[in-house]
């Protein structure tokens, strides 16, 4: 039997469209495109392309669309590269960022503070909303950038990024958003969200691993981090990977065009998952039940079990999701979006993410329901065998 694949928060399978797309910029039109001659030009042509599509699925101008090697790259980029371009203008190198962000800019901000600039991480509350009292008083220290998720890749809560942008505006400081998991699940518009700075991944809509952009639709805002060759403005010196731009530019396209159907084939699944599970195990939590959502991340925690354990028996099972929680150090630490949203830490190391994808349908959803009551019986037999429970 195929396996139950429901781990798309982690990475997708590359969509049959998005490989047709790539194949002539690997076969033919392999060229570089800063090159003048032809061959350069058939490249140049796919990245200009591309450019366009990524700008038309979040409302931005092609120029404004920088190609990374991905969300981390865009990430440290936003958020590095605002440190800097503040420093050159006699700034502070103040950066504010929050405490359920992906490890991608949390690392990104601690980066700021090694480099003599400082940091703050606002706090959330039990929903994973952010604190919007906390932005509004840091708002008022002027700071170089604020960085948001628009949707948490763990619980699936999307902020108020609007609110969060409309305060930024008024304060006149940038606003970055790593929209990697927003990109494709709900509307992504940055205009109307006042945001300047935007990071998005190809690998999680279906394009292939290692391409990503950062939207910069302000160039005075960001410096550059990597040092090279003028490409992209220099702001992203390096020859550009084409054929991941195009599977992304096709990718984003395709996302754009089925974005509704999409929503509620992903909504429907999820919540026909989430009944079915609570259904079996009564005292089963669904981690920000009450908070927004975006439709293809259902976050559970299971008392008396360990993440550890039901990934084991689920994966025997055939069906691949993630746990919440981080190996360190040797230890198994709990998910810091869990604990920043004051779940116990026994519940936050007790959580499984299953997050759907293009390719998800109900029978994947009826193969989980099913195995998943009996996986819990057993863990919990185990847990309360060894003393654990
Ligand atoms: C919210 C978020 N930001 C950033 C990243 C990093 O993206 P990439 O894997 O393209 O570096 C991820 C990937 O897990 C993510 O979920």
């Amino acid at each position: 039997m195929d396996p139950v694949y429901l781990d798309h928060a982690a990475t997708t399978p590359v969509r049959p469209e998005v490989i047709e797309a790539m194949l002539p910029f690997l076969r033919e039109s392999w060229g570089n495109p800063s090159s003048s001659h032809r061959i350069g030009r058939g490249a140049r042509a796919g990245l200009e392309q591309a450019k366009r599509e990524v700008a038309e699925a979040v409302g931005v101008q092609p120029n404004q669309v920088i190609f990374t090697s991905g969300g981390t790259e865009a990430d440290n980029l936003a958020i590095i590269g605002a440190a800097l371009a503040a420093k050159a203008a006699g700034r502070p190198m103040h950066v504010v960022t929050t405490a359920i962000e992906h490890k991608a800019s949390l690392a990104a901000a601690h980066a700021v503070c090694r480099l003599g600039g400082r940091e703050t991480i606002l706090p959330v509350d039990a929903r994973g909303l952010v604190d919007l009292d906390a932005l509004d008083a840091v708002l008022a220290e002027g700071p170089a950038v604020v960085s948001v998720m628009w949707v948490n890749n763990e619980t699936g809560v999307v902020q108020p990024m609007a609110e969060i942008g409309a305060r930024c505006r008024a304060a006149g400081v940038p606003l970055h958003t790593d929209a990697v998991q927003a990109f494709g699940k709900i509307p992504v518009d940055l205009e109307a969200v006042h945001a300047s700075l935007c990071s998005l991944s190809g690998h999680k809509l279906g394009a292939p691993k290692g391409i990503g952009a950062l939207i910069v639709r302000d160039r005075t805002l960001v410096e550059s981090i990597l040092h090279g060759g003028g490409q992209q403005f220099g702001i992203r010196p390096g020859t550009e990977n084409v054929a991941g731009a195009v599977a992304m530019g096709c990718a984003a396209k395709l996302a754009r065009a089925e974005l509704d159907a999409h929503v509620e084939h992903l909504a429907m699944l999820r919540d026909d998952l989430a009944r079915r599970l609570q259904a079996a195990i009564p005292d089963l939590h669904i981690n920000a039940a009450d908070s927004p959502r975006a439709p293809h991340v259902l976050s559970i925690s299971v008392p008396g079990t360990d993440a550890e354990s039901l990934l084991m028996h689920l994966d025997l099972a055939g069906i691949c999701c993630s746990g919440g929680s981080a190996c360190s150090t040797g230890a198994i630490e709990p998910s810091h979006v869990l604990v920043a949203m004051g779940v116990e830490r026994p519940l936050a190391l007790a959580t499984l993410r299953f997050s759907l994808g293009h390719e998800s349908t109900a029978a994947d959803v009826e193969r989980v329901a099913t195995a998943f009551p009996d996986i819990v019986t057993r863990v919990r037999g185990l847990s309360a065998a060894l003393g654990r429970a």
